[in-house]
Protein backbone atom coordinates (compact mmCIF):
# COMPACT_ATOMS: atom_id res chain seq x y z
CA UNK A 1 0.00 0.00 0.00
CA UNK A 2 1.14 3.38 -0.47
CA UNK A 3 -0.24 6.19 1.13
CA UNK A 4 0.55 10.17 0.06
CA UNK A 5 0.60 12.83 2.35
CA UNK A 6 1.12 10.48 5.29
CA UNK A 7 3.40 12.36 7.50
CA UNK A 8 0.59 14.06 8.90
CA UNK A 9 -3.78 14.03 9.41
CA UNK A 10 -5.74 11.59 7.50
CA UNK A 11 -2.81 10.14 5.87
CA UNK A 12 -0.92 8.99 8.93
CA UNK A 13 -4.18 7.78 10.42
CA UNK A 14 -4.36 5.56 7.41
CA UNK A 15 -1.13 4.85 7.35
CA UNK A 16 -1.79 3.63 11.22
CA UNK A 17 -4.86 1.71 10.23
CA UNK A 18 -3.32 -0.18 7.56
CA UNK A 19 -0.60 -1.14 9.11
CA UNK A 20 -3.08 -2.09 12.05
CA UNK A 21 -4.73 -4.41 9.95
CA UNK A 22 -1.35 -6.45 8.86
CA UNK A 23 -0.38 -4.13 5.62
CA UNK A 24 3.16 -3.23 4.52
CA UNK A 25 2.75 0.46 4.20
CA UNK A 26 4.86 2.83 2.16
CA UNK A 27 4.62 6.21 4.00
CA UNK A 28 5.09 8.58 1.32
CA UNK A 29 5.26 12.60 1.89
CA UNK A 30 7.26 15.97 0.64
CA UNK A 31 7.89 16.28 4.05
CA UNK A 32 10.23 13.15 4.40
CA UNK A 33 10.92 13.42 8.56
CA UNK A 34 7.51 13.24 9.51
CA UNK A 35 6.99 10.10 7.01
CA UNK A 36 9.98 8.56 8.30
CA UNK A 37 8.62 9.40 12.28
CA UNK A 38 5.20 7.63 11.00
CA UNK A 39 6.93 4.81 9.48
CA UNK A 40 9.16 4.03 12.39
CA UNK A 41 5.84 3.89 14.53
CA UNK A 42 4.16 1.53 12.04
CA UNK A 43 7.03 -0.77 11.58
CA UNK A 44 9.91 0.18 9.70
CA UNK A 45 12.44 -1.43 11.58
CA UNK A 46 10.25 -4.75 10.82
CA UNK A 47 10.17 -3.84 7.08
CA UNK A 48 6.97 -3.97 7.48
CA UNK A 49 7.11 0.08 6.79
CA UNK A 50 8.82 2.50 4.26
CA UNK A 51 9.34 6.01 4.80
CA UNK A 52 9.38 7.59 1.14
CA UNK A 53 10.28 11.51 0.03
CA UNK A 54 7.54 12.05 -2.91
CA UNK A 55 6.21 15.25 -4.61
CA UNK A 56 2.97 14.20 -6.01
CA UNK A 57 3.24 16.71 -8.24
CA UNK A 58 6.05 15.96 -9.75
CA UNK A 59 6.61 13.12 -12.07
CA UNK A 60 10.04 12.10 -11.92
CA UNK A 61 9.37 11.55 -8.41
CA UNK A 62 6.57 9.00 -8.64
CA UNK A 63 8.63 6.92 -11.23
CA UNK A 64 11.59 7.00 -8.26
CA UNK A 65 9.01 6.00 -5.41
CA UNK A 66 7.24 3.76 -6.75
CA UNK A 67 10.32 1.92 -8.10
CA UNK A 68 11.50 2.14 -4.44
CA UNK A 69 8.22 0.09 -3.42
CA UNK A 70 8.10 -2.53 -5.88
CA UNK A 71 12.10 -2.75 -5.44
CA UNK A 72 11.09 -3.49 -1.83
CA UNK A 73 8.06 -4.99 -1.81
CA UNK A 74 7.54 -6.98 -4.95
CA UNK A 75 4.62 -4.90 -6.31
CA UNK A 76 1.93 -2.78 -5.07
CA UNK A 77 -1.90 -4.03 -4.23
CA UNK A 78 -2.98 -0.42 -3.17
CA UNK A 79 -2.65 3.37 -3.20
CA UNK A 80 -4.19 6.44 -1.30
CA UNK A 81 -3.77 9.17 -3.29
CA UNK A 82 -4.75 11.60 0.27
CA UNK A 83 -1.62 14.51 -0.48
CA UNK A 84 -3.57 17.88 -0.32
CA UNK A 85 -3.52 21.38 -0.13
CA UNK A 86 -5.35 24.20 0.24
CA UNK A 87 -3.91 28.13 -0.81
CA UNK A 88 -7.88 29.56 -0.17
CA UNK A 89 -8.86 33.36 -1.48
CA UNK A 90 -12.01 35.07 -2.83
CA UNK A 91 -12.09 34.31 -7.08
CA UNK A 92 -11.16 37.88 -8.06
CA UNK A 93 -7.80 37.74 -6.04
CA UNK A 94 -6.46 34.29 -6.64
CA UNK A 95 -3.40 34.26 -8.28
CA UNK A 96 -2.11 32.25 -11.03
CA UNK A 97 0.57 30.70 -8.71
CA UNK A 98 -2.84 29.75 -6.01
CA UNK A 99 -4.07 27.67 -8.69
CA UNK A 100 -1.50 26.10 -10.07
CA UNK A 101 -0.23 24.53 -7.19
CA UNK A 102 -3.93 23.42 -5.71
CA UNK A 103 -4.75 21.86 -8.95
CA UNK A 104 -1.00 20.31 -9.29
CA UNK A 105 -1.21 18.43 -6.27
CA UNK A 106 -4.81 17.78 -5.54
CA UNK A 107 -5.82 17.62 -8.69
CA UNK A 108 -2.92 16.33 -11.27
CA UNK A 109 -1.11 14.21 -8.17
CA UNK A 110 -3.76 11.50 -8.24
CA UNK A 111 -3.96 11.81 -12.01
CA UNK A 112 0.19 10.73 -12.37
CA UNK A 113 -0.41 8.37 -9.29
CA UNK A 114 -2.82 6.35 -11.09
CA UNK A 115 -0.71 6.46 -14.07
CA UNK A 116 2.48 5.32 -12.48
CA UNK A 117 0.65 2.81 -10.05
CA UNK A 118 -1.75 0.95 -12.34
CA UNK A 119 0.85 -1.23 -14.63
CA UNK A 120 2.58 -2.34 -11.48
CA UNK A 121 -1.48 -3.70 -10.34
CA UNK A 122 -3.23 -5.55 -13.21
CA UNK A 123 -1.35 -9.00 -13.38
CA UNK A 124 -2.80 -9.34 -10.06
CA UNK A 125 -5.38 -6.50 -9.30
CA UNK A 126 -5.34 -3.68 -6.49
CA UNK A 127 -8.04 -0.64 -5.62
CA UNK A 128 -7.17 2.87 -5.16
CA UNK A 129 -8.95 5.64 -3.02
CA UNK A 130 -8.56 9.36 -3.84
CA UNK A 131 -9.65 11.96 -1.47
CA UNK A 132 -11.92 14.13 -2.36
CA UNK A 133 -14.11 16.42 -0.28
CA UNK A 134 -17.41 18.10 -0.17
CA UNK A 135 -15.95 21.30 -1.36
CA UNK A 136 -16.48 19.76 -4.54
CA UNK A 137 -19.66 20.86 -4.55
CA UNK A 138 -18.17 24.52 -4.59
CA UNK A 139 -16.74 26.42 -1.58
CA UNK A 140 -16.38 29.99 -0.56
CA UNK A 141 -12.64 31.09 -1.35
CA UNK A 142 -12.03 27.50 -3.05
CA UNK A 143 -12.03 27.92 -6.54
CA UNK A 144 -9.05 26.29 -7.34
CA UNK A 145 -9.64 23.76 -4.32
CA UNK A 146 -13.54 22.91 -4.94
CA UNK A 147 -12.08 22.41 -8.61
CA UNK A 148 -9.74 19.95 -8.03
CA UNK A 149 -11.84 17.76 -5.80
CA UNK A 150 -14.61 18.11 -8.30
CA UNK A 151 -11.89 17.18 -10.66
CA UNK A 152 -11.03 13.83 -8.62
CA UNK A 153 -14.91 12.41 -8.97
CA UNK A 154 -14.63 12.32 -12.44
CA UNK A 155 -10.83 11.10 -12.47
CA UNK A 156 -11.96 8.68 -10.03
CA UNK A 157 -14.47 7.33 -12.20
CA UNK A 158 -13.01 7.41 -15.22
CA UNK A 159 -10.15 5.55 -14.22
CA UNK A 160 -12.87 3.27 -12.19
CA UNK A 161 -14.19 2.44 -15.69
CA UNK A 162 -11.28 2.00 -17.86
CA UNK A 163 -9.38 -0.73 -15.24
CA UNK A 164 -12.50 -2.77 -13.76
CA UNK A 165 -11.31 -5.08 -16.58
CA UNK A 166 -8.14 -5.81 -14.87
CA UNK A 167 -9.42 -6.04 -11.85
CA UNK A 168 -8.55 -2.84 -10.30
CA UNK A 169 -11.01 -0.99 -8.22
CA UNK A 170 -11.00 3.15 -7.91
CA UNK A 171 -13.60 4.97 -5.34
CA UNK A 172 -12.76 8.46 -3.49
CA UNK A 173 -13.81 9.09 -0.09
CA UNK A 174 -15.06 13.29 -0.07
CA UNK A 175 -15.03 14.16 3.87
CA UNK A 176 -16.67 16.98 5.29
CA UNK A 177 -15.02 18.72 8.24
CA UNK A 178 -12.20 16.81 10.05
CA UNK A 179 -9.91 18.01 12.27
CA UNK A 180 -6.54 18.21 11.05
CA UNK A 181 -3.79 20.89 10.37
CA UNK A 182 -5.64 21.86 7.00
CA UNK A 183 -8.69 22.90 9.51
CA UNK A 184 -6.64 24.10 11.85
CA UNK A 185 -6.06 26.66 9.73
CA UNK A 186 -9.66 27.76 9.86
CA UNK A 187 -10.64 30.74 11.70
CA UNK A 188 -12.98 29.56 14.56
CA UNK A 189 -15.84 31.53 13.84
CA UNK A 190 -16.08 29.91 10.30
CA UNK A 191 -15.43 26.52 11.80
CA UNK A 192 -18.21 26.69 14.61
CA UNK A 193 -20.58 28.04 11.51
CA UNK A 194 -19.52 24.98 10.01
CA UNK A 195 -20.59 22.84 12.73
CA UNK A 196 -24.55 24.01 12.12
CA UNK A 197 -24.43 22.19 8.89
CA UNK A 198 -23.51 19.24 10.20
CA UNK A 199 -26.66 16.79 11.69
CA UNK A 200 -23.78 15.26 14.12
CA UNK A 201 -22.47 18.34 15.33
CA UNK A 202 -18.96 17.66 15.23
CA UNK A 203 -15.66 17.58 12.85
CA UNK A 204 -14.91 14.13 12.00
CA UNK A 205 -11.34 12.57 14.09
CA UNK A 206 -8.70 11.67 10.93
CA UNK A 207 -9.20 7.83 12.21
CA UNK A 208 -12.89 7.97 11.05
CA UNK A 209 -11.72 8.82 7.78
CA UNK A 210 -9.34 6.05 7.62
CA UNK A 211 -11.37 3.32 8.74
CA UNK A 212 -13.52 3.81 5.46
CA UNK A 213 -10.57 4.31 2.94
CA UNK A 214 -9.64 0.85 5.11
CA UNK A 215 -12.61 -1.10 3.74
CA UNK A 216 -12.39 0.57 0.57
CA UNK A 217 -8.99 -0.91 0.03
CA UNK A 218 -10.35 -3.87 1.61
CA UNK A 219 -11.35 -7.35 0.06
CA UNK A 220 -15.02 -6.47 2.28
CA UNK A 221 -15.49 -4.12 -0.79
CA UNK A 222 -14.61 -6.41 -3.67
CA UNK A 223 -17.88 -5.24 -5.98
CA UNK A 224 -17.53 -1.20 -5.01
CA UNK A 225 -15.65 0.81 -7.83
CA UNK A 226 -16.32 4.11 -9.04
CA UNK A 227 -18.17 5.29 -6.05
CA UNK A 228 -17.87 8.58 -4.14
CA UNK A 229 -18.58 8.18 -0.36
CA UNK A 230 -19.13 11.04 1.66
CA UNK A 231 -17.63 10.90 5.33
CA UNK A 232 -19.05 13.60 6.74
CA UNK A 233 -21.54 13.23 9.78
CA UNK A 234 -24.86 13.41 7.83
CA UNK A 235 -24.24 16.68 5.74
CA UNK A 236 -26.57 16.67 2.56
CA UNK A 237 -24.69 19.39 0.47
N1 LIG B 1 -9.23 18.00 6.87
C1 LIG B 1 -10.38 18.08 6.24
O1 LIG B 1 -11.37 18.60 6.78
C2 LIG B 1 -10.55 17.50 4.86
C3 LIG B 1 -11.84 17.49 4.32
C4 LIG B 1 -12.03 16.97 3.04
C5 LIG B 1 -10.95 16.46 2.33
N2 LIG B 1 -9.71 16.50 2.88
C6 LIG B 1 -8.62 15.96 2.07
O2 LIG B 1 -7.98 14.92 2.77
C7 LIG B 1 -6.60 14.88 2.44
C8 LIG B 1 -5.75 14.94 3.71
O3 LIG B 1 -6.07 16.15 4.39
P1 LIG B 1 -5.52 16.50 5.84
O4 LIG B 1 -6.57 17.30 6.49
O5 LIG B 1 -5.00 15.28 6.51
O6 LIG B 1 -4.32 17.48 5.44
P2 LIG B 1 -2.98 17.89 6.20
O7 LIG B 1 -2.67 19.26 5.73
O8 LIG B 1 -3.07 17.62 7.67
O9 LIG B 1 -1.92 16.86 5.59
C9 LIG B 1 -1.61 16.87 4.23
C10 LIG B 1 -0.30 16.13 4.02
O10 LIG B 1 -0.04 16.15 2.61
C11 LIG B 1 1.33 16.45 2.43
N3 LIG B 1 1.54 17.06 1.12
C12 LIG B 1 1.13 18.27 0.69
N4 LIG B 1 1.55 18.48 -0.56
C13 LIG B 1 2.25 17.37 -0.94
C14 LIG B 1 2.93 16.98 -2.12
N5 LIG B 1 3.04 17.81 -3.18
N6 LIG B 1 3.49 15.76 -2.17
C15 LIG B 1 3.43 14.93 -1.10
N7 LIG B 1 2.82 15.25 0.05
C16 LIG B 1 2.23 16.46 0.13
C17 LIG B 1 1.69 17.39 3.56
O11 LIG B 1 3.10 17.43 3.80
C18 LIG B 1 0.90 16.77 4.71
O12 LIG B 1 1.66 15.79 5.39
C19 LIG B 1 -6.36 16.05 1.49
O13 LIG B 1 -6.43 15.60 0.15
C20 LIG B 1 -7.51 16.97 1.79
O14 LIG B 1 -7.82 17.81 0.72
C21 LIG B 1 -9.48 17.01 4.13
Amino acid sequence: MIVTGAAQGIGKATAQRLAEEGMIVAVADRNFAGAEQVAQAIGAANGRALALSLDVANRESWAEGVARVVDAFGGIDGLVNNAGMTRDSSLLKMTDADWEAVIDVNLRGPWLGCQIVIPHMTTKGGAIVNLSSESRWGAFGQSNYSSAKAGLVGLTRTVAFEHARHRVRVNAVAPGTVNTAMVEAVPDDIRKGWLRNIPMRREADPAEIASVIAFLLSEDASYVTGQIIGVNGGSII
